[in-house]
């Protein structure tokens, strides 16, 4: 049955080598931004945050999610309500329908991330089954942080590789595993200065990639005056190759991409206080008071600074695979039908090629 003639059929079908090349399989942008995203709708259950997530139609009705004027995505906390003791502030979890696999690219050009006191604003991704299907952190940093961070939570065995090859040097922890050091995750500091709170902002922030990719995982920031010409404009298609050096990179070696990764979700979130703003090793040291007392039930104005305002999403699969696992609704993408109906082709000739042999 198996022929060196069939084997070079089959090579022809499947190529060896990791590719760098991606194109656009998803967009999130302008008014149709939030289109395809679940508004958590619940209070934060997650990671015990004093916050209440606000379903779709309270978020669009409060203007907590909502295109400005420039044509790009807000998503903020409540800063006009004062609020009573035990109640939560209202504010913004959404998470992508579809689901993105290994072999795909996601980008974000951020321009406001939420910053300040008890904040803790992210942009990342997780599999549904969590922790073992993996969670990628593109974003995130607390309170009055000097650095945003970025890392990977998974199930025990998945550590940064000493043979990384990233810019950043402020590597925090290399243990990935939600069971080690309190489920710090293996943490990566992007060494920008201007990577969060009102610099980030003055400086109009700036473009992420997240490549999720069996070789490994690999996170590039440009800041707004570095994009690259490859990164400008609405690009149909990608090569990471063309991006330089990541600034965080954690490869395959050490962590079987495979094995601890499934299809992720993105999702950006704000809380408050919780597991981790709120934790008083982390609030005290660029914060003072009590976070929910003096913050949360405070000055709504404290508020002002937690938002997110994002120009667009995109993600980028690997040319002929299936890449986007479609959510809840249930349509079937142009991608996929591409997908299926290349396979149905490839089938269709290896039965022919099968028969001729
Ligand atoms: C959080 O609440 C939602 C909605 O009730 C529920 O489906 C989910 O299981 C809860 N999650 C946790 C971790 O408690
Ligand atoms: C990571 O390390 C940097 C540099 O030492 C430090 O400023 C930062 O607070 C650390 N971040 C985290 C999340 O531990
Ligand atoms: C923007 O990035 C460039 C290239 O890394 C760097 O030289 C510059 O200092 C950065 N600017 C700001 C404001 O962070
Ligand atoms: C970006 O390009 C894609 C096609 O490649 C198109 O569907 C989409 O509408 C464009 N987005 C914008 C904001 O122009
Ligand atoms: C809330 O913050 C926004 C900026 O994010 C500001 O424009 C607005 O005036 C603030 N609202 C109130 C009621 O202070």
């Amino acid at each position: 049955m198996f022929s060196p003639a069939w084997a070079a059929f089959a090579s022809l079908l499947l190529p060896a080598a990791v590719l760098a090349q991606y194109n656009l399989v998803k967009e999130y942008a302008g008014q149709s931004f939030f289109d395809d995203w679940t508004f958590y709708n619940h209070f934060d259950n997650l990671t015990n945050g004093n916050v209440n997530f606000l379903g779709a139609t309270d978020a669009f009705d409060d203007k907590l999610a909502f295109i400005n004027e420039a044509g790009n995505a807000i998503m903020k906390v409540d800063n006009s309500s004062t609020l009573k003791f035990n109640q939560n502030r209202n504010s913004i979890r959404i998470s992508t329908k579809d689901q993105f696999t290994v072999g795909s690219v996601w980008i974000a050009d951020i321009r406001h991330v939420p910053y300040g006191c008890s904040v803790w604003g992210a942009f990342w991704s997780s599999a549904p089954t969590w922790p073992l299907g993996g969670e990628i952190d593109t974003f995130e940093a607390v309170n009055q942080d000097y650095y945003s961070h970025m890392g990977l939570h998974t199930n025990p065995g998945c550590t940064h590789s000493s043979d990384a090859v990233q810019s950043s040097k402020l590597i925090n922890s290399t243990d990935c595993s939600v069971q080690a050091n309190g489920n710090q995750g293996c943490i990566v500091s992007n060494p920008t200065p201007s990577s969060y709170g009102a610099d980030f902002a003055l400086t109009g922030g700036g473009v992420y990639v997240t490549e999720f990719a069996i070789d490994g995982i690999s996170i590039w920031y440009f800041n707004r005056s570095s994009i690259p010409s490859v990164l400008q404009g609405n690009v149909s298609s990608i090569n990471t190759q063309q991006l330089g050096i990541p600034v965080a990179n954690w490869p395959a070696d050490d962590c079987a991409i495979n094995q601890f990764f499934q299809p992720q979700e993105l999702v950006f979130d704000i809380t408050l206080c919780g597991d981790y703003a709120g934790a008083s090793s982390v609030f005290f040291e660029t914060c003072t008071g009590v976070c929910y007392d003096d913050w949360v039930l405070g000055d709504p104005s404290h508020y002002d600074t937690a938002y997110f305002e994002v120009s667009y999403v995109r993600v980028y699969g690997q040319p002929g695979e299936l890449t986007v696992l479609q959510g809840s609704s249930g349509r079937r993408s142009a991608e996929v039908q591409t997908v299926a109906a290349l396979f149905l082709f490839a089938l269709g000739s290896l039965y022919a090629f099968a028969q001729f042999l």
